[in-house]
């Protein structure tokens, strides 16, 4: 097997490059333009315009209004706000204690929605998933009590790749006036993101999926809908999330997402081709394998595998020996010996749920490297198999 130069990464849903172009405008507010946006003095307004302009241009990518927008430090802190934020909002006016949500999401929901069930008391129904892991509209809707106060669905699971029907979703919750939450922290610069359209009440982005920085993340919030915030102190954000802002995190945020906005059509049709000819070169090259998550109804980077009788950590450290860089399933998961949660959700038995591997394509990558993985995957699964 000879070793080309070139590392070639298909990890994008763990994280993404921060682009140049993002960079070029984050830096002036790290360097020059480095004041408190609280600050009353003439830098501290410098910054705070910048802020500003930063939530009108996630505004308009969103479709919603700038006061709408709330920069936290990260998609697992903007999830914690939107649930626990609703939660304390319902308990504090008497509204109700119950929250659906489904197996399928990112720990930031679902670590979250169990600490709210074990140590305060609040109900929590998770309705099932398919074999290819989306909710039926159908089921939330019969989930749904009087008592009930916040549906939470992931937009576009991590693991997977399996997109939801979020906007039904939204239109049953909205019918039945319980808040909509979505984990969009995978959805971004992939699939449209236009928060009426999707009918949510709550969302949440990641900026260093799509091509920003690291530690800043945002919760949209619609105007009428009441929260808590999850974290005390100052009353940054219009007291929504309290902490001096990371003026620079916001301002990269913003470029990095009107940035994958604009170029969201052509780079999906280009990804989503790349992605097919990937995933029909695993499936028609290896045996013993079997697609993840919806075969159509997927992120157009995203292409998730099962091998049987193979542990999905020896075909990374394999991959990573041939110059390639996947995941064996969610990148906060990595370590757990124990099969996917989600590969579980969906009915798979553990001689499929170990040996789970993501491959998840991005800007730099092109045919060659589709190319690549198919040279070099088939050797790796036969010599595993050959030494289990
Ligand atoms: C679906 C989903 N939600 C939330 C997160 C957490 O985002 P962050 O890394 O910004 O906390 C991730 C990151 O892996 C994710 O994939």
């Amino acid at each position: 097997m000879s070793t080309p130069s070139r590392y070639i990464y298909l990890d994008h849903s763990a994280t993404t490059p921060v682009d140049a172009r993002v960079v070029e405008a984050m830096v002036p507010y790290l360097s020059e333009h480095f004041a408190n946006s609280e600050s009353s003095h003439t830098p501290g307004q410098t910054a705070a315009a910048a802020l500003e302009q930063a939530r009108g241009t996630v505004a308009d990518a969103l479709g919603c209004r700038a006061a709408e927008v709330v920069f936290t430090g990260s998609g697992t802190e903007a999830s914690n706000l939107a649930i626990r934020g609703v939660a304390w909002s319902s308990r504090q006016s008497g509204r109700g204690d119950h929250i659906i949500t489904t197996p399928v999401e990112h720990h930031a929901v679902g670590n979250t929605v169990d600490q709210l069930r074990d140590l305060f008391g609040f109900q929590v129904s998770r309705v099932p998933v398919d074999e290819y892991g989306r909710v039926d509209p159908h089921d939330v809707a019969a989930a749904i009590r009087p008592e009930t106060i916040l549906v939470s669905v992931i937009l576009a699971n991590n693991e997977i790749g399996t997109t939801q029907p979020g906007a039904e979703i939204g239109q049953v919750c909205r019918q039945r006036g319980v808040a909509f939450h979505t984990d969009a922290v995978q959805a971004a610069g992939r699939i449209p993101l236009q928060v009426d359209a999707i009918g949510a009440d709550l969302l949440s982005l990641s900026a260093h999926k799509f091509y920003g920085p690291k530690g800043v993340g945002l919760l949209y919030v619609r105007h009428n809908t009441t929260l808590v915030p999850a974290i005390t102190g100052g009353g940054h954000e219009r007291g929504r999330r309290p902490g001096t802002v990371n003026v620079a995190g916001a301002v990269g945020l913003a470029t990095a997402l009107q940035l994958a906005t604009e170029e969201r059509e052509a780079e999906s049709a280009r990804l989503r081709a790349l992605r097919d000819r990937l995933i029909a070169g695993v499936v028609t090259s290896v045996p013993g394998r079997r697609l993840t998550g919806h075969p159509t109804e997927r992120l157009c980077h995203h292409a998730s595998f099962a091998f049987r009788d193979i542990e999905g950590e020896s075909l990374v450290v394999n991959l990573d020996l041939a110059r390639i860089a996947a995941s064996s399933g969610a990148a906060c998961a990595e370590g757990e010996p124990e099969p996917s949660f989600v590969l579980t959700a969906l009915g798979l038995a553990p001689e499929w749920s170990l040996g789970a591997l993501r491959l998840t394509l991005g800007r730099s990558n092109g045919e060659g490297d589709v190319a690549r993985v198919l040279e070099v995957l088939p050797t790796i699964v036969d010599h595993l198999r050959a030494n289990e």
